[in-house]
């Protein structure tokens, strides 16, 4: 498909992997893309499905002798989903700029080995990450197609939703300091269980986000220390995120947490170390684009809603450089990240063509 679609390609310096197809004119391009790697367990259509999407519709043009005059790129960004070195969308951010090179030197995997190591087994150069980031006068547009991961458009029979905004995350890591005993010979009254004060951090942080509509936060994974049967818990790490479309929502809802676990701390006698880190803030999306979208939709006939996206995406960072929207195809029953994940490949095929035809409209215009 890469070569009946004729891209010449490349790897950036931050590893993003990118194809080219040549404009009449030299001059900024018309981007396209998602990623292609997945949470484990789930994902067979997030991600993927943009990038695929985004080949065919260059294929496409290929086939029907179509000449675009401004030049199209396809672009599979490196590491959308958190990644071993506590890292998403890695690729885009360097896209952006947010990346330096004394983080991806000091960012290592469980094994020891940095973020720069990996980013050069896949042929990157990050010495060179200069190289790797956009501006506005080299981008004219981004454009994403993929899954919603939701389940507005499914549960509505809707097969396009035309997003307005992405949510920002903060992300952040607990670590609970309690003391390891022996589970059969230590009283209830002088233990300090890791466990049971960090079951109280999760509890609390659902507790916390269901005070708020548009507000989601999870605790979705945990180290515990030693792990033991017959041992009282004597650390827990913790890794949470919260989620929102409103700035000011996720602030509050993150110092209202770390309130809750000044609680704990005070109740239960534990040590609690308290991190937290804006991952990305939210994005409103380009309304030129969002509208120009939503008038292909009109123009195909399509059904199509406008909504907003609970989940990351790497179009989030790329918003900072050039005017920027997504498209989204149903997600079956709104699963995602879960080998339920599904999407009718009618809805991708029905994606595919707004996004053609959007990239047509913006080639023409822009
Ligand atoms: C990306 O898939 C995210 O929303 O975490
Ligand atoms: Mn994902
Ligand atoms: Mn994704």
């Amino acid at each position: 498909m890469k070569d009946e679609a004729r891209l010449s390609v490349r790897i950036d310096p931050v590893g993003n992997l990118i194809g080219r197809r040549q404009g009449k004119n030299e001059g900024p391009s018309l981007l396209l893309g998602s990623h292609l790697d997945t949470v484990r367990g789930g994902g067979r259509f997030d991600g993927v499905s943009g990038v695929i999407a985004a080949i065919e519709v260059i294929r496409r043009f290929a086939e029907m002798g179509i000449e675009n005059v401004h030049p199209i790129e396809v672009v599979a960004f490196l590491a959308e989903e958190p990644s071993p070195f506590g890292l998403s969308t890695i690729g885009s951010r360097g896209m952006a700029g947010k990346l330096s090179l004394g983080l991806i030197e000091s960012l290592r995997d469980e094994k020891g080995r940095t973020l720069g190591e990996a980013i050069r087994e896949v042929g990157g150069d990050p010495s060179r990450l200069d190289e790797a980031r956009r501006s506005s006068a080299d981008v004219l547009s981004y454009l994403e197609l993929h899954i919603e991961q939701g389940p507005c458009l499914d549960s509505q029979r809707i097969p396009i939703g035309v997003v307005t905004g992405v949510a920002g995350i903060v992300r952040g890591r607990i670590e609970v300091i309690g003391r390891s005993d022996h589970s059969g010979t230590t009283p209830m009254d002088v233990r300090k269980d890791a466990l049971a004060a960090g079951a109280e951090a999760v509890l609390s942080l659902e507790r916390i986000c269901r005070k708020w509509a548009g507000v989601v936060g999870t605790v979705g994974s945990i180290d515990l220390f030693p792990n033991t049967t017959n041992v009282v818990p004597g650390r827990m790490i913790l890794y949470w995120e919260v989620r929102s479309l409103q700035k000011d929502l996720l602030a509050l809802a993150v110092s209202s947490y770390e309130k809750e676990l000044r609680r704990i701390h005070e109740e239960r006698g534990v040590e609690i170390l308290f991190e937290s880190a804006t991952s990305s803030d939210p994005i409103t999306f380009d309304a030129n684009l969002v509208e120009r979208i939503v008038r292909v939709c009109k123009r195909l006939d399509i059904p199509h809603i406008q909504l907003s996206s609970g989940a990351g995406h790497d179009a989030s960072h790329i918003a900072t450089v050039a005017p920027t929207a997504m498209i989204f195809i149903p997600s079956k029953d709104g699963r995602s990240h879960c080998p339920e994940e599904w999407t009718e490949i009618e809805h991708i095929g029905l994606g595919t063509e707004v996004l053609a035809c959007t990239i047509m409209d913006l080639d023409r215009d822009a």
